[in-house]
């Protein structure tokens, strides 16, 4: 088994690379559970530190069938002998799938709720409900995505990596936290966020997470150039994706690899200045593989293998 979140940084090595003159650096977070490495540990760290010291009954929280995001949550509660559940959309979901077994085998009480419900999850009445019948929960939002979270991932340093001071930050973004992380901790490194989901609302989200009283880095967010819409990808970008095994290092085509295969579209493109040096987030997700394989989507075998 690889477990790829025990490194902190890996260089990448890549023909187009080469020939770009452009050094690309993976940055894994700390962590040993795969489950929990990436964006997600570091989301989640100020979050159960919270709930530990207001002796939380356990974590309650939001996502879809095949959500990173969920597994990570059922995982870091354990961890912390805390109970967990999971508001799940969608009422037919299949509590079988890898990923909802997963949550389940952390002790992850699953509800599956219908879109309708699930759309109004923060809503008073909606909280209220859920706070009844689960008296004593903190409550995390969908993808973890709150102010603690961004603290958390603002202390990852992604700028100085081990051959010097990165000129970009990298990473895929979905709700926001962690690109909005990357520019917390940056001093003036400019940062780079590659939206794999289709939300009109992002740049606003990002913002809200950036105080006005002082000057940020540059940052600029870009649509994934290749696939954009969501969760969808192709025979390329999956051998894109498996490409880089060689190297120990996996990557998933919704997130991950999706953000970097941008990446070197934009390299090939001649946008990214010869002679950069790239800080690029690996935030994990990994488990997310087997999902797809359940799906048909990719062929089956253990990604961590
Ligand atoms: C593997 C992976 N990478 C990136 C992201 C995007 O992070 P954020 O939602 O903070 O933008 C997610 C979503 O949580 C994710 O699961």
């Amino acid at each position: 088994m690889i477990l790829t979140s025990y490194l902190q940084w890996k260089k990448l090595h890549h023909p187009v690379l080469h020939e770009h003159q452009t050094e690309l650096w993976l940055r894994y977070a700390p962590g040993n559970n795969p489950d929990i490495s990436g964006n997600k540990i570091l989301k989640l760290k100020y979050q159960l530190e919270q709930a530990l010291q207001q002796k939380s009954s356990g974590l309650l929280t939001f996502g879809g069938a095949f959500s990173n995001h969920l597994v990570a949550t059922a995982a870091a509660a354990a961890e912390n002998k805390l109970k967990s559940v999971g508001i799940v959309r969608g009422e037919e979901v299949d509590l079988d799938n890898p990923t909802l077994a997963l949550c389940r085998s952390y002790g992850m009480q699953l509800i599956r709720v219908s879109r309708d419900f699930y759309r109004g999850r923060y809503q008073q009445d909606i909280l209220q409900q859920l706070g009844d019948q689960y008296p004593g929960y903190l409550h995390i939002p969908e993808g973890g995505t709150c102010e603690a979270a961004v603290q958390g991932v603002s202390e990852l340093d992604m700028c100085a990596t081990p051959d010097g001071p990165a000129s970009m930050l990298i990473c895929a973004v979905g709700s926001g936290g962690t690109v909005a992380g990357l520019i917390r901790g940056s001093e003036t490194t400019p940062v780079l966020g590659i939206a794999v989901v289709q939300d009109q609302s992002l740049p606003e989200k990002i913002r809200a997470f950036l105080a006005t009283d002082r000057n940020w880095p540059e940052w600029q967010l870009i649509q994934a150039l290749h696939q954009p819409m969501y969760g969808r990808f192709d025979q390329q970008l999956w051998q894109f994706c498996l490409s880089f095994a060689e190297q120990d290092v996996q990557l998933e085509p919704v997130y991950t690899g999706k953000a970097l295969y941008s990446v070197f579209e934009l390299i090939k493109a001649g946008k990214i200045a010869k002679g950069s040096r790239l800080s690029f987030f690996h935030t994990g997700g990994l488990q997310g593989l087997k999902g797809l394989a359940y799906r048909g989507l990719i062929p089956g075998a253990d990604p961590r293998q």
